[in-house]
């Protein structure tokens, strides 16, 4: 067989996000169907754009690594990396052992535990706006909670909340001040040296006390847990904290007001579910594979392969599209139907294999109590016109007014 010669390809690469982003599902659409393995001439990246393709990437680690520090330059010193030793960005055997250490303390009983809070902190944000009945969800709900619901994991206390949402921010740097590249290559770190060094020493404190004067919290049990002889150093700790941060809050909130958006999009589902709550579960994971709010992940390949009819070089980052892997129309019929009832099977959202999303079930049961809080208090809830990331990295909307009727 001979190799395609995707580099003489006549195809742009993802147009920029625009409104709700209707161009790129577009474009991802047509390259699943014309082009499923790309690489962009301009970049040398590999697009992935078909779900069978998407989940052998995520699949194996052995080629597809997710260590990206071959490209970073060396460490700036006095600077926090928080990459270092992070699980997101280790591959196997190392990963599979912090892992097994960091598991030991975020169990799902870990989770569970926290439903009590996430419901006394919804019913909180939602009482001080009792008075009102027109409110942008992000800024009341959806934004706040997912942070405090971090913070609240941790042990970090509830005063410290707005500091932990500004560092949450900075964090995650919007894409017109830094391309893919730059974060991947680690200059980020540089234009927010002075907060990011203030979060990391706040967290070494919250790390070191608890080692002293052990809580019932999860940085309490990180210092505890113990695998194969080994335990988590200060600054793993401190790392996976300001991972959880990263990883647990944006998306959390981008998956509230994706739910809405997605059920206003099918009338009739809200006054369905408020019928039947039990259909609440199902209806959040057809929400997930419908308007994932990771739109894609960064593989690096470790040696030369070929994906579908594509050889693919070593050393090639891979854009790994779960928004097109959960639009694929062989593995989801008629995927552009937001269908409450679908109860969708092996989309990637939370990702595949090794790197399966820790915070799943916590993200999904926030989610839920959201739900259940809003269908409770209001009688309807009417959408206004939503704002949209503009950014091709995640999905979702940046603010989401909504009026509501309560009971
Ligand atoms: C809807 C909300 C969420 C989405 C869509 C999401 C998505 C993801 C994805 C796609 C990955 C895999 C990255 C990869 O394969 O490279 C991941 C990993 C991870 N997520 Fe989430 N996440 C969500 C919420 C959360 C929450 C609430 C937490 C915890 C507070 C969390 C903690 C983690 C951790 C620790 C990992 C790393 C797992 C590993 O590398 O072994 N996530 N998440």
């Amino acid at each position: 067989m001979t190799s395609a010669t995707p580099e003489a390809a006549p195809f742009e690469g993802p147009p920029a996000v625009v409104g709700d982003g209707r161009e790129l599902y577009a474009w991802l659409k047509r390259m699943r169907r014309e082009a499923p393995v790309w690489i962009d001439p301009a970049s040398g990246s590999c697009h992935v754009l078909r779900h069978a393709d998407a989940l052998r990437v995520l699949s194996e680690p052995a080629v597809f690594s997710s260590d990206f520090s071959s490209l970073a330059p060396p460490p700036e010193p006095g600077l926090p990396n928080f990459a270092e030793a992070s699980l997101s960005v280790t591959d196997p055997p190392r990963h599979g052992q912090l892992r097994k250490l960091i598991s030991q303390a975020f169990t799902p009983r870990t989770v569970a535990g926290l439903e009590p809070r996430i419901q006394a902190v919804t019913t909180e944000l939602l009482d001080s706006i009792a008075e009102r009945t027109d409110f942008d969800l992000v800024e009341e709900l959806s934004g706040p909670l997912p942070v405090v619901v971090i913070a609240e994991l941790l042990g970090i206390p509830s005063s410290d909340r707005e500091m932990f949402r500004r560092w949450a921010e900075y964090l995650l740097p919007p894409s017109d001040e830094v391309t893919a590249g730059e974060f991947l290559e680690g200059g980020y770190a540089k234009t927010r040296a002075a907060e990011l060094t203030e979060m990391a020493d706040y967290l070494l404190s919250h790390v070191q006390d608890r080692r002293t004067t052990p809580r019932d919290d999860l940085l309490s049990r990180l210092a505890a847990a113990e695998a194969d002889g080994e335990r988590l150093t200060d600054k793993q700790m401190v790392n996976f904290s300001a991972f959880l941060l990263l990883a647990g809050h944006l998306t959390t909130t981008l998956f509230m007001s994706n739910a809405l958006l997605s059920f206003a999009e099918t009338p009739g589902t809200l006054t369905e579910i408020r019928k039947d709550p039990s259909l609440i579960p199902g209806a959040l994971d057809e929400v997930l594979r419908y308007r994932p709010p990771v739109s894609f992940l960064y593989r690096l390949t470790r040696e030369d392969t070929r994906i579908g009819e594509v050889d693919v070089p070593a050393g090639r980052i891979v854009v790994t599209w779960l928004l097109s892997a959960n639009r694929d129309e062989v593995q989801f019929p008629d995927p552009d139907r937001f269908d409450p009832h679908r109860a969708p099977t092996g989309h990637l959202t939370f990702s595949h294999g090794i790197h399966f999303c820790l915070g799943a079930p916590l993200a999904r049961m926030e989610s839920s109590i959201v739900l259940n809080a809003l269908l409770t208090r209001y009688r309807t809830i009417t959408l206004g016109t939503p704002t949209y990331h503009q950014r091709p990295d995640i999905y979702g909307v940046t603010s989401l007014p909504v009026s509501v009727e309560p009971r």
